[in-house]
C-alpha cells in the first residue's frame, strides 16, 4: 500500500432543521441585551426541530445528496457519530442506511465522545480507506442540542447534520498526518441518561476547551506537525462561534504569535457563517465551520487548513488539511444556504411550547403530524420502535 495515498474527504454536505428562532426574539422576550448574544456570544439564531424531525432525519437528508452524486457501490461502512442518540442499543445509522436504500453488504456503527465523535469516525474511516483505497466510508455528524429553559446554555442550542464521504484521492481536502491528542478526565459538559437536556459549568466547559487546544497543539507540534506559518485557516470545533475566537487566541499564545483582531479574523471569520445560524450542533459543528470556510473563502486550493475537535469530558484534537485542486467545482454552497434559509421562523412562545412537547414513552401507537419540509421524516411510534419514512 502506497504510504503517500492521498485519503480525506471527498464531498460534504450538511442540513438543518425545519424551525429558527432569532437571538433577537429570544433577546427580546428574556430581557438580555442583544448585544451579548451577537457581539459576546457571536450567534444570531438557533434551529430547532419540528415534530417529526431528529438525528436520524436530518443524517439522512445530510447524506442523501452525497449517495445521489456518487453511488453506494464502493461505500462498505457508515459512522454516525451523535450524543443525541434515538437509541441506547440499535445503531441510528441503520435507520439512515434503510432510508437512503444501501445494500445490506455494509457494516454500520455509532459513535460517542461529546461534540468530538466526529473527528474519531473520521480518522476510523481514513484508517479503513487505508487497508483498501477501493472502499469509500460515509460519516455522519448528527446532533441537536438543548439545555434547560432560562439557563445561559440555552442561547447556545441548535441542530444540524454533516454528512462525509471519506476516500483516496479526495476531492476537497486531504486529511494530513500526524495528529495532536488531548483527553482530560473533567465535568464540563455532560448528559445523564435520564436527562432529555446537557448539564454544564459553563465557564469551567471553557477553561476546558482552551486547556485542550494547548494540549492537542503541543503535541502536533512533538509529533512533527507543522509550524504556525503554514496554516491559511483555522476551524475550530464551535458551540458558539466567539469561542473559536478565544480559542484561537490561545494557540497564537502557546506559540508566543501576536492575536491581534486582524490575525483572528483572517485565520477564522469565513469559518462562523454557518454555525452563528445554526447554533451548537454538536459533532457536526466543526464540520460546519470546514463547510463554510470551503464554501465562501477565496481560492484555497493546495493551502492548509487547521482543525480543532473538542468533545466535552474531554477529548481534543487538532489535524490539518490539504485543500485539494479543483474543490471548488464539488461544493454544495447553494444547497446549504438554501437549508438554512428555508427554516421557518417561529417566535418565543411557539418555542416555549414546543418545549414542552415530548414523545410518549408508553409504547402506544401514534401517529407525528407531518411538519419538516425536508426528505425523511419520524412518521410514527409503534411498541417502541421508531417508523421512519420518505417525506
Ligand atoms: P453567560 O454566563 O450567560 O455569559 O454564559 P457571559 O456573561 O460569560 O457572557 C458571554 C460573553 O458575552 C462574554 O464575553 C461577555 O463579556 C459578553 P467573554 O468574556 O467570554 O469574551 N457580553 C457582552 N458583550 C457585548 N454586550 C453585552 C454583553 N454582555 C455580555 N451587553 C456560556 C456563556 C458560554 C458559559 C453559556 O452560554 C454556556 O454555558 N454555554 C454552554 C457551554 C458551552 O458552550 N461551552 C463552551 C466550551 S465547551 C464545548 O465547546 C463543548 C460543547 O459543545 C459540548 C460537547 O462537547 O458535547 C458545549
Amino acid at each position: 500500500m502506497p504510504s503517500d495515498l492521498a485519503i480525506g474527504i471527498h464531498d460534504l454536505s450538511f442540513r438543518t432543521t425545519g424551525l429558527v428562532l432569532s437571538h433577537t426574539e429570544l433577546a427580546r422576550c428574556n430581557g438580555t441585551d442583544i448585544a451579548k448574544y451577537h457581539q459576546g456570544i457571536g450567534q444570531r439564531a438557533m434551529s430547532l426541530p419540528t415534530a417529526d424531525e431528529d438525528i436520524v432525519t436530518m443524517a439522512a437528508a445530510a447524506a442523501a445528496p452525497l449517495v445521489e452524486r456518487h453511488g453506494t457501490d464502493r461505500i462498505r461502512t457508515v459512522v454516525l457519530a451523535t450524543e443525541s442518540s434515538v437509541d441506547q442499543s440499535k445503531a441510528a445509522g441503520i435507520y439512515v442506511h434503510s432510508l437512503l436504500g444501501m445494500e445490506p453488504h455494509v457494516r454500520v456503527v455509532e459513535m460517542k465522545q461529546a461534540c468530538y465523535s466526529a473527528t474519531a469516525a473520521l480518522q476510523f474511516a481514513a484508517g479503513l480507506v487505508h487497508r483498501d483505497p477501493q472502499e469509500q466510508v460515509l460519516v455522519i455528524a448528527s446532533d441537536i442540542s438543548r439545555y434547560d429553559l432560562d439557563s445561559p446554555g440555552e442561547a447556545t442550542q441548535g441542530a444540524a447534520a454533516a454528512a462525509m464521504l471519506v476516500s483516496a484521492d479526495p476531492a476537497l481536502l486531504e486529511l494530513t498526518r500526524p495528529s495532536g491528542l488531548f483527553t482530560a478526565d473533567v465535568m464540563d459538559f455532560w448528559r445523564p441518561n435520564y436527562r432529555t437536556t446537557a448539564l454544564v459549568n459553563g465557564k469551567e466547559s471553557i477553561a476546558a476547551y482552551l486547556e485542550a487546544v494547548e494540549g492537542a497543539w503541543k503535541d502536533y507540534q512533538r509529533r512533527g506537525g507543522l509550524p504556525l506559518e503554514e496554516f491559511r485557516a483555522f476551524c475550530y470545533h464551535q458551540p458558539y462561534t466567539r469561542m473559536a475566537f478565544k480559542a484561537h487566541r490561545q494557540l497564537l499564545e502557546t506559540c508566543g504569535a501576536q492575536a491581534d483582531e486582524e490575525t483572528l479574523d483572517h485565520a477564522l471569520a469565513a469559518t462562523t457563517g454557518y454555525n452563528e445560524t445554526v447554533g451548537n450542533s454538536y459533532t457536526a459543528s466543526m464540520y460546519l465551520a470546514l463547510a463554510a470556510l470551503l464554501d465562501d473563502a477565496d481560492d484555497l486550493t493546495e493551502q492548509t487548513v487547521g482543525l480543532f475537535s473538542y468533545g466535552s469530558g474531554s477529548v481534543a484534537e487538532f489535524f490539518a488539511g490539504r485543500v485539494r485542486a479543483g474543490y471548488k467545482a464539488h461544493l454544495r454552497g447553494e444547497a446549504h444556504r438554501e437549508a438554512i434559509g428555508s427554516r421557518r421562523a417561529v417566535d418565543y412562545g411557539t418555542y416555549r411550547e414546543l418545549r414542552e412537547q415530548t414523545l410518549p414513552t408508553d409504547g402506544g401507537w401514534y401517529e407525528l403530524p407531518h411538519e419538516t419540509r425536508g426528505p425523511y421524516r419520524l412518521a410514527a411510534l409503534r411498541d417502541h420502535q421508531r417508523v421512519y419514512e420518505a417525506a
